[in-house]
């Protein structure tokens, strides 16, 4: 990479949180790192700028739109890291993915929209080869624990002298707290209406293996639905409901494990659910959970509910405040049968809400991560997932920041 005036540029830093990911980064960059905070709007960034604590005062600023393709080349020309918070990235993020391609520059994102990352692959993935940048998605609540904490407890497997490979693995979400912001609900609602619209939206976001590779080397084990009403689990034994982030998670899994090789194997049975607590009020919830995630669909597919039901969601730049973010947290269980009939399971485990607090901290590491850890990092440009882009050397920082990512086995 040609020398350049930045380590890290973060674009949508105006955004509820991009403002959270600068205040990371000022509190924790090192000193040496050069960080530019980038928008459309100077007073904003100046705003923000100004309501950082002390690290954040050497932070240069950049303007940029993602409507125009120059100022976008112009950034990514500048930094050799360009991490974005502008969403809906279906909306806003290919031409982002485009300039950071073509200019080497490596990239990191919070998406949740397979829609928009299948497109990235598409466009990008070769181009970023030649280019030798990393176009890294979903870098924070969605997908880094379950990315992530599969391959940690594929490394300690591996570690037992075992092969690594899974016959199955279900990760359970325990418990968690946490909020959501008005990006998030327009990246949601913005799929929504494309699904609606588009039968080969609904296609891709119905396939388990939307963002392979190569779909047709993909193992035929049927259509693997994601949880869409409460069942007991066998395997858990526990009884289950869905969980929100599954049709998202289970594909960047499915990917990190194509793009390596099939090193979880390639007949893997990777499932997410919500775990349950016994009795009537864990039954009763997970049934009013599962109500809720349909009524909302429902509600922007039929006309005359979809504006009052936005009205009572938040809007772009809000989110969950300062005590709530606190407050919040999440654990997950992943739990493993290897190919030799071992049960083993990891528990990954955030300490504030984890699309927030716990998000800034992902996508703040993920681009020091990038910035910083080249030489730890796995010999691999393209279009890629967590585990494939930064793998061990991310689970490391993140453990440093405070997270849980630990693999054991299972007693029986
Ligand atoms: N994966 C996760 O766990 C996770 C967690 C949190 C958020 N997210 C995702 O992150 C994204 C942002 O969420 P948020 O709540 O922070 O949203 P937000 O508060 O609405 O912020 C959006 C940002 O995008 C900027 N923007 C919009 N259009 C732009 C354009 N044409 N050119 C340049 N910048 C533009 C806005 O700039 P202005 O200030 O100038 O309007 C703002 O900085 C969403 O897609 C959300 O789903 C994911």
């Amino acid at each position: 990479m040609t020398a350049r005036a930045w380590d890290i540029v973060l674009f949508g830093a105006t955004g509820f949180t991009g403002a959270l990911v600068a205040e990371y980064l000022a509190q924790h960059a090192p000193a040496d790192l050069r960080i530019a905070l980038a928008g459309r709007n100077r007073g904003k960034l100046e705003a923000v700028k100004r309501g950082l604590p002390d690290g954040g005062a050497r932070f240069g600023l950049l303007l940029g739109d993602s409507g125009d393709p120059a100022s976008l080349r112009a950034i990514a020309e500048q930094t050799r890291v360009l991490c974005t918070t502008v969403g809906p990235y279906a909306k806003y993020g290919l031409p982002v993915v485009e300039a950071c391609a073509r200019a080497g520059t490596h990239y990191c994102d919070l998406t949740g929209e397979p829609q928009f990352m299948r497109r990235a692959i598409d466009l990008a993935d070769s181009m970023a080869q030649a280019s030798g940048a990393r176009i890294v998605h979903t870098c924070g609540f969605d997908s880094i624990p379950s990315d992530l904490g599969l391959l940690t407890l594929h490394e300690f497997v591996k570690a037992q002298g075992a092969s690594g490979q899974f016959k199955r693995v279900t990760l359970a979400v325990t418990n968690m707290k946490g909020g959501f912001s008005g990006g998030t609900v327009a990246s949601l609602l913005h799929g929504i209406e494309e699904a609606t619209a588009d039968r080969s939206v609904r296609r891709l976001m119905g396939d388990p293996y939307a963002l392979s590779p190569d779909r047709a080397k993909e193992a035929d084990l049927g259509r693997q639905r994601d949880l869409a009403s409460v069942r007991y689990d066998d395997f858990l034994g526990t009884w289950t409901a869905p969980f929100v982030m599954a049709s998202v998670n289970t594909r960047v899994v499915r990917r990190s494990n194509a793009l390596l090789g099939y090193p979880y194997g390639r007949e893997v049975d990777y499932r997410e659910v919500t775990a349950l607590r016994d009795g009537v009020k864990g039954l009763a919830f997970g049934a009013a959970m599962t109500a809720g995630m349909g009524a909302l669909v429902a509600s922007q597919v039929f006309g005359p509910t979809k504006k009052l039901v936005q009205r009572l969601l938040p809007s772009p730049g809000e989110g969950p405040d300062k005590a709530a973010r606190d407050a919040g947290f999440f654990r997950f269980r992943i739990e493993a049968e290897t190919i030799e009939g071992q049960r083993m399971h990891a528990k990954v485990v955030g300490t504030s809400d984890p699309g927030y607090g716990e998000t800034a901290k992902m996508l703040g590491h993920a681009a020091m991560c990038l910035a910083q850890d080249e030489a730890k990092l796995p010999k691999r440009a393209g279009v890629l997932t967590p585990a494939t882009a930064m793998g061990m050397a991310l689970v490391e920082r993140l453990r440093g920041a405070g997270m849980t990512f630990d693999a054991f086995p299972t007693a029986r």
